[in-house]
């Protein structure tokens, strides 16, 4: 119940930092904070109960593989999005990056959602 009631902060901070997505000062605090959440919750969640390995062996359901698999997704989506995140804040991305970051973090964003709603599954 405590990683879900993370895993729920974690969301609700990425779900406010998008729609301040145009005020970077609000921005990038609120995702900071989203994704920081979310990756420790997966070091939690590897080393307290080794889920990785657990993933390999057991036999889960259509729904608990909807939520592992958008969940580790979103969270290796995470890397590109902070890259192409850091260049626009350097204030050396051209439009190109800017396109990129968003359609990669909307990707992240969905990926996360659709894992947080299968996640009651598990
Ligand atoms: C999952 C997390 C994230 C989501 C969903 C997200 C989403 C977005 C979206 C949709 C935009 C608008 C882009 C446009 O309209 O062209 C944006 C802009 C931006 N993002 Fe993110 N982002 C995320 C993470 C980050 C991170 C980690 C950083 C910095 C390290 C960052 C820095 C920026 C910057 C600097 C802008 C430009 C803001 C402006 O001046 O208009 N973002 N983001």
């Amino acid at each position: 119940m405590l990683y879900k009631a993370i895993a729920a902060l974690g969301l609700a901070l990425l779900l406010a930092g998008w729609s301040q997505r145009r005020k970077r000062s609000v921005h990038v605090p609120l995702v900071i904070a989203g994704i920081a959440i979310d990756l420790t919750l997966v070091l939690i969640l590897e080393f307290s109960r080794d889920v990785i390995g657990m993933t390999v062996e057991k036999q889960w359901s259509w729904q608990q593989w909807t939520h592992i698999s958008t969940s580790a997704a979103a969270v290796l989506v995470y890397f590109p999005v902070i890259w192409f995140g850091v260049a626009l804040l350097r204030g050396k991305a051209g439009p190109a990056a800017r396109t990129a970051h968003r359609r990669l973090a909307n990707l992240a964003l969905a990926l996360r959602t659709i894992g947080f709603a299968f996640m009651w599954y598990v």
